[in-house]
């Protein structure tokens, strides 16, 4: 993908799209409300080309470093450096090299999609035979949509257009912040495949989520925050190593005084004598093994239920149990 056309070409692509360092948000009080450190020194690199996501419960603080990139809050202290622009020191520079879709959706009801791209890429200043009107809601499929009144478009049809308006000028970074909130799951799956196909043409893609079945299907590398501090940032595939692990638990029809030895190998727990609940890690393990080696035993089964690690579950692995603001694990 081309070089945004108000900025001029680097010499050498930069090794990060994004670089934050240190970075660091207090609000300031609002009525009653004391002042909110938001972002507590956030060092974090996204790597060109790559589709990063950034997870992290409500509240974390990921609207907020969005909107420090998009210009739209200041950061209190550190730096945060957007295709080689500081955004303090070059605001220009930096909001020209990067597209964001802010999680409010704020658009004007009285325009329709097509008058919304020319006006963006206006601002933008992108001449008109370089704009791009046409592919772009082709792209997000709203081709059949371009002259309709924005009021008449349904959410899912208005986040695919905040996508096509963040995409006028052709930046090499795009920055989604939580893209599906309240998207169905069709949409949702047609939203992915758009970013998707903008990633493998070269842009770099961030995008913020707090649902780890987002980050699991279409980022590379995740970072988690929580609290406004970085708690890991690693590649997809590490982290999901990192949680790889299911509960089995099952209602036995008689009492157990310890757990069999047919489960050897498992993590084992016995909280009530009629009740055992089996860890396993099912990358390398099944439950039907430890369905058949309690058969094996002689051990009835009444019923069976299984827990999957979830996102406070993963964060409360990365956090040493200790669901605060201190527990920084880096990745190995
Ligand atoms: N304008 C603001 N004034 C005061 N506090 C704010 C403001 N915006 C966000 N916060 C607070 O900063 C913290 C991080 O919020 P936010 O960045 O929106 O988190 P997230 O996007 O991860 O849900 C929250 O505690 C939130 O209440
Ligand atoms: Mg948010």
């Amino acid at each position: 993908m081309a070089a945004p056309t108000d900025t001029p070409t680097p010499v050498s692509l930069p090794a990060n799209a994004v670089e934050l360092r240190g970075l660091t948000k207090i609000y300031q009080p609002t009525g009653k409300a004391g002042p909110k450190h938001a972002l507590k020194g956030i060092d974090l690199a996204i790597p060109r080309g790559s589709l990063f996501g950034l997870l992290g419960p409500n509240g974390a603080g990921k609207s907020t470093m969005i909107n420090i990139l998009a210009g739209l809050v200041n950061k209190t202290g550190g730096t945060a450096t957007i295709w080689g622009h500081e955004v303090s020191e070059h605001p220009r520079r930096a909001r020209a090299s990067i597209g964001v879709v802010p999680q409010e959706l704020n658009m004007d009801p009285f325009f329709t999609p097509r008058e919304m791209l020319e006006l963006q890429a206006g601002l933008y200043g992108v001449p008109k035979k370089e704009r791009r009107t046409d592919e772009l809601l082709e792209a997000v499929g709203l081709a059949d949509k371009a002259d309709a009144h924005a009021r008449s478009l349904s959410g899912g049809m208005k986040r695919r257009l905040m996508v096509a308006k963040a995409m006028v000028h052709t930046p090499p970074v795009l920055i989604l912040d939580e893209p599906t909130a309240g998207v169905d799951v069709e949409l949702r799956r047609q939203l992915w495949e758009y970013v998707r196909t903008l990633n493998k043409s070269g842009t770099t893609v961030l995008l913020t989520t707090h649902y780890l079945q987002e980050a699991e299907e279409l980022c590379d590398t995740i970072a988690i925050i929580n609290h406004g501090q970085v708690v890991a940032c690693e590649p997809k595939t590490t982290l999901l190593r990192r949680v790889d692990n299911k509960a089995l638990c099952l209602t036995l029809e008689r009492d157990l005084t310890a757990p069999p030895p047919s489960l050897e190998g498992y993590t084992v727990e016995l909280p009530e004598p009629r009740r055992l609940v089996v860890r396993y890690q099912p990358s390398r393990q099944r439950a039907g093994a430890i369905l058949s080696a309690l058969a094996a035993s002689g051990i009835g089964i009444v019923d069976v239920t299984t827990e999957e690690s979830d996102l406070e579950d993963i964060f409360l692995q990365l956090t040493g149990g200790a669901h605060s603001d201190t527990g920084v694990i880096h990745a190995a």
